[in-house]
């Protein structure tokens, strides 16, 4: 960037190749639902949600996970790829992020016993009748057993094997859409309690089959999916998967369980582990109740990549550039999703560039707004005040 020699590059700001894809830093906005599709297609919001972060500098746009089926939603407000023409309509979104510069990816998912939900704001708890009263639909969500979420949550009925087999093929399915959609990379959903983390967790699947019991068989159904999806897009496609690292409850997913399924995906030629966390427990993954300190989960991405080997990305209050920066140079990740941090400023990947000393007079945003900015920038020099977005 900038005429900055390679080597004097911060890693943040460093290219990455994955398979056939050139990502131009390594930075990625975190998958963030918006909740405000409509029978599962995008909306203008999207559009311009998701323009913003390409403008804004970021390496991959993921987009918000999208369901693979109708039911998987987790509410009435999710996207969709359960159809030819949700990637018809989710084109121009993957078409303007690659305008920008930046890699789209899409992430294909499926709410399992925590689908028919309430929209974030609402609540995000199971339907109401004032919901449903107020035009939500309610639907019987799947699981891989009859045990609901939590107390008040609807009883999902227990896929049985032909339908776990069916389900493999949607997610096949979903990919092939999704890259019919324009976007570059896939990545699973198989965290925060959904579906594919719901088998994995011995705190949800209670089968007594091939697909329940010890971790071999609650790894099954997630590997077969991946191993379904792996299959059904070309070889120079890469794929994530994002698990749960740890289910932080005593008796659930540990970080050892991780480790051996983030090799067995490795197997599989999954590319990168994107490594989250909880989703068990009725607060979310980003329940404010819950203390966290920066980069809280970074140490899972890490211990992931050093005993298997296999790329990692970290995500969880990443607010900084020194932080993000500092933990691909010691080896924790390699790639750095950003997600509420974005949403407070979508610029934040050209901010950080202007903070690590990549760029000088704004040659790195799009010229549309550099040529004013670095302007308007010595114009407020001159009258001594500076720049600061934090
Ligand atoms: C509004 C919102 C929606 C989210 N939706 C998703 C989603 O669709 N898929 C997912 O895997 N995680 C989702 N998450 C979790 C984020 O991807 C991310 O892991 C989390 O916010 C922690 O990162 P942060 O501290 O940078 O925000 C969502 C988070 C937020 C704030």
């Amino acid at each position: 960037m900038d005429g900055h020699p390679t080597t004097d590059i911060p890693l943040l700001f460093a290219p990455l190749n994955i398979r056939g894809a050139t990502v131009r830093n390594r930075i990625v906005i975190a998958p963030m639902s918006m909740y405000c599709a409509e029978n599962g297609f995008p909306t203008d919001f999207h559009a311009h949600h998701y323009a913003q972060f390409a403008i804004g500098g970021a390496g991959i746009v993921c987009v918000e996970q999208a369901s693979v089926t109708r039911v998987g939603r987790i509410t009435n407000g999710c996207l969709g790829i359960w159809s030819d023409e949700h990637a018809e309509a989710l084109k121009p979104i993957a078409g303007f992020i690659k305008s920008q510069g930046a890699v789209p990816t899409l992430q294909i998912a499926h709410a399992g016993r925590k689908a028919s939900a309430q929209r974030a704001w609402e609540g995000n708890g199971p339907l109401t009748a004032e919901n449903i009263q107020n035009g939500d639909e309610s639907w019987t969500p799947v699981g891989p057993s009859d045990l609901a979420f939590a107390d008040g949550w609807l009883q999902p009925h227990a896929l049985t094997i032909p339908e776990i087999h069916e389900h493999a093929v949607y997610f096949a399915k979903g990919a092939v859409r999704a890259l019919e959609a324009g976007f570059d990379i896939i990545e699973i959903h198989m965290a925060h309690g959904y579906l594919l983390q719901s088998f994995l967790s011995p705190l949800a699947n209670k089968r007594n089959d091939q697909y329940g019991g010890s971790l071999e068989n609650r790894m099954r159904f997630p590997l077969e999916v991946a191993t379904a999806v792996r299959a059904a897009i070309p070889q120079d496609t890469p794929l994530f998967v994002r698990i749960s690292a740890v289910d932080w409850i005593e008796g659930g997913w540990e970080i050892e369980d991780s480790v051996v399924f983030s090799r067995e995906l490795k197997k599989i030629g999954v590319d990168v582990i994107d490594c989250s966390s909880g989703g068990n427990l009725v607060m979310g993954a980003t329940n404010a109740s819950f203390r966290r300190a920066p980069g809280y989960q970074a140490e899972f991405a890490r211990r992931i990549k050093a005993e298997t080997g296999i790329q990692t990305q970290a995500v969880g209050l990443i607010r900084t550039a020194q932080l993000a920066n500092e933990l691909l140079e010691s080896g924790h990740a390699d790639l750095i999703a950003i997600g509420r941090q974005a949403l407070f400023n979508p610029n934040w990947p050209h901010h950080a560039a202007e903070e690590m000393g990549m760029t000088r007079a704004f040659k790195h945003w799009p010229h549309q707004y550099g040529w004013w900015l670095e302007k308007w920038k010595s114009g407020l020099s001159a009258n001594g005040e500076t720049l600061n977005v934090r």
